[in-house]
This record gives C-alpha cells, structure tokens and sequence, in this order.
C-alpha cells in the first residue's frame, strides 16, 4: 500500500479512514468530531479505527453491535475499554514498536529544551528583549554525570534510556509493578529511590489506576530541588495543579510535557509557570511513524475482518 500525507493541514481521521478504506467519521460543520452522529454511524461498523481523544468504552461498544475490531491508532490504549471489548468478542490492536524511536527523540528535544532553557531564550530573541552576551544569561543545568531517572521500562523508556549513554548520563529506572531487571547500563531501583535521586524524571509508562497522578504533591516533595520533569506519556500521570504549584515556587528546574490531562485544554497555572516547556502531543509526530501507525490499524483491520489474530492485538492488563 502507498501511503502519501495530503498537503496542508491534512484532516486527520479522514486520511486515516482514507488509508483504512472505510468512511470518515461525522464531523460537525467546523470540521469537529461529533460524537453523538458518531454513535449513530457506528450501527453498521465492522471496524473502528480511532484516535488517543475517542473514548471508546462500553456506550460507544453497545452502540456497535457489527463490531469485530478497534484499532487504537496509538500505543498508549487507555481510552479503549479494553475489557468490555473482550467481553463483547471485540478484539483490540494499538501501534508498538514503529513509534518507539520518534517519541525517544521528541522526549530528548524537550529535556535538552527544558535543560538549557531554549523556550525562554527563544522567547527573549522574538521579543527584541536580547541585549547581547553576558556570562549569566539564561544559566541552565549540565547533563553530563547527572542521572536520568525513567518510570515505566518499556520499548519506549529503553530507547530514551539508550539517548543518555551519549550524554554522560547514568541511568535508572523504576515501575510500579516492581523494581525493572537491571538492562544495557540501567540500575533498576524503587520509584521512592528514583524521586529522591533523579536530576530529570522522564515517564514513560500507561496510563493505569497505579500510574493515574503518580507524580502528585508528595512525590514532588521527595524529588531533588532543580529536578526537571519530562512528560510524553499520559497527562493523567501527573497532577498538573501539584505540579505548577512546585514549578512555581522554583523548587524544579523545569518541566518538559508533550501530554495533558484534559488536552488539548492546559491548566491554567502551567501555562504561566517558569522553565516550562508545552508541546501539543508531538511524541510520535513524524511523517514517517504516523504512516506506519497508520498501516499497522489497516493490518489489524484486515486481520481481524479475515479471521486472523493481529499482530499487535491488546489484552486487559494483569
Ligand atoms: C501517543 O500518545 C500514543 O500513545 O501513541
Ligand atoms: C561562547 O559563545 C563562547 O565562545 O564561549
């Protein structure tokens, strides 16, 4: 299959529905989603491709009785009731593995951004307020001997993990689920050693009941004062309140974060809270991994209509 990105600003859910050979799904007159017409549509579907902002769960399943699949065009799946899909006999895939190094890259552009300072910088050059070089201008934080500190060690967090060894890093990682094997120069070690030991926190776990505000206030309160906390993950993994009340009070040396609780909204205290650095969820944004996440929901769809088992099928977590 040929796969080509329309020129412009391309509607997104119609070129995956383009490439997923199927309908585009109802949009309002401003080009929005609409979910009540959405439901609607979905009487007669076989298949669902959806995005990381459809909440698929048990109203959007019982209103699609056709249904054999749902393709998450995603890795992350916590807006996909996954059990009560498999409770239906709906089987579910999502998008390993094709944006694991694209969302390792971004994650290292907004920890290096957030390290030395660049939104700041950018932002004093566009406003004519740079006066030239002085030797304590926009001072930030050095890398090389510091320690990353990276939750979740998955595909993704050992591709950040690998980034570090070129920047002198020394690595840890922790998890909810236990302390991860010790891996290619990465100490396992407790998620209470990692807070009070990180420089830069990086998470990279799913968003779950474990993981739901897992750096609150008082995790804050355990980490190194000038840590820098770096999000790609799911917004809902941090308390965004907790977490610009302590970017605020200067306690943290910045926050980089891709990922929102409630996005596209943004609390408002982060908005305006120093060394902070807000991406609108551009992990896995290159041309190259979203056509490929793109043909992996086609795949599913079609395994999944042939009678076959996906590649990349999602099963509810242990
Ligand atoms: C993006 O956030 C994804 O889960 O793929
Ligand atoms: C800085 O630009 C230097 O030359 O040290």
């Amino acid at each position: 299959m040929t796969s080509r990105l329309p020129e412009g600003a391309p509607s997104w859910r119609g070129w995956i529905a383009d490439h997923a050979l199927c309908e585009p799904p109802a949009l309002d007159g401003e080009g929005r989603f609409d979910r009540a017409a959405w439901l609607a549509e979905l009487g007669t579907a076989d298949a669902l491709v959806c995005l990381l902002g459809d909440r698929v769960d048990a109203e959007v399943l019982a209103a699609a009785p056709r249904l054999r699949v749902v393709a998450n065009y995603a890795v992350g799946y916590d807006n996909v009731d996954v059990a009560a899909a498999t409770a239906r006999g709906v089987v579910v895939a999502n998008t390993p593995d094709v944006l694991t190094e694209a969302t390792a890259d971004f994650t290292w552009a907004l920890l290096l951004a957030c390290a030395r300072r660049l939104g700041e910088g950018e932002r004093l050059v566009r406003d004519g307020a740079w006066h030239g070089w002085t030797p304590t201008l926009l001072l930030g934080a050095e890398l090389a001997g510091a320690t990353l500190g990276i939750v979740g060690l998955g595909r993704i967090g050992r591709a950040v993990a690998r980034r570090a060894a070129a920047f002198g890093m020394a690595v840890i990682a922790a998890d909810t689920r236990g302390v991860p094997a010790d891996v290619d120069g990465v100490r396992g070690c407790t998620l209470d050693e990692l807070w009070a030991r990180a420089d830069v926190i990086s998470l990279h776990c799913p968003l779950t009941p474990a993981t739901r505000g897992l750096i609150d206030a008082a995790t804050l309160g355990r980490m190194r004062p000038g840590a820098i906390v770096i999000n790609t993950a799911r917004g809902g993994c941090i308390d965004e309140a907790a977490l610009a009340d302590a970017l605020h009070a200067g306690r943290l040396g910045g926050a980089g974060l891709d990922v929102f609780a409630a996005e596209p909204a943004i609390h408002p205290r982060l908005l305006t809270a120093p060394r902070t650095i807000l991406a609108p969820h551009l992990g896995s944004a290159t041309t190259r991994t979203r056509v490929a996440m793109a043909e992996l929901c086609i795949s599913a769809v079609r395994d999944v209509l042939a009678g076959r088992e996906p590649a990349n099928q999602v099963r509810v977590r242990a």
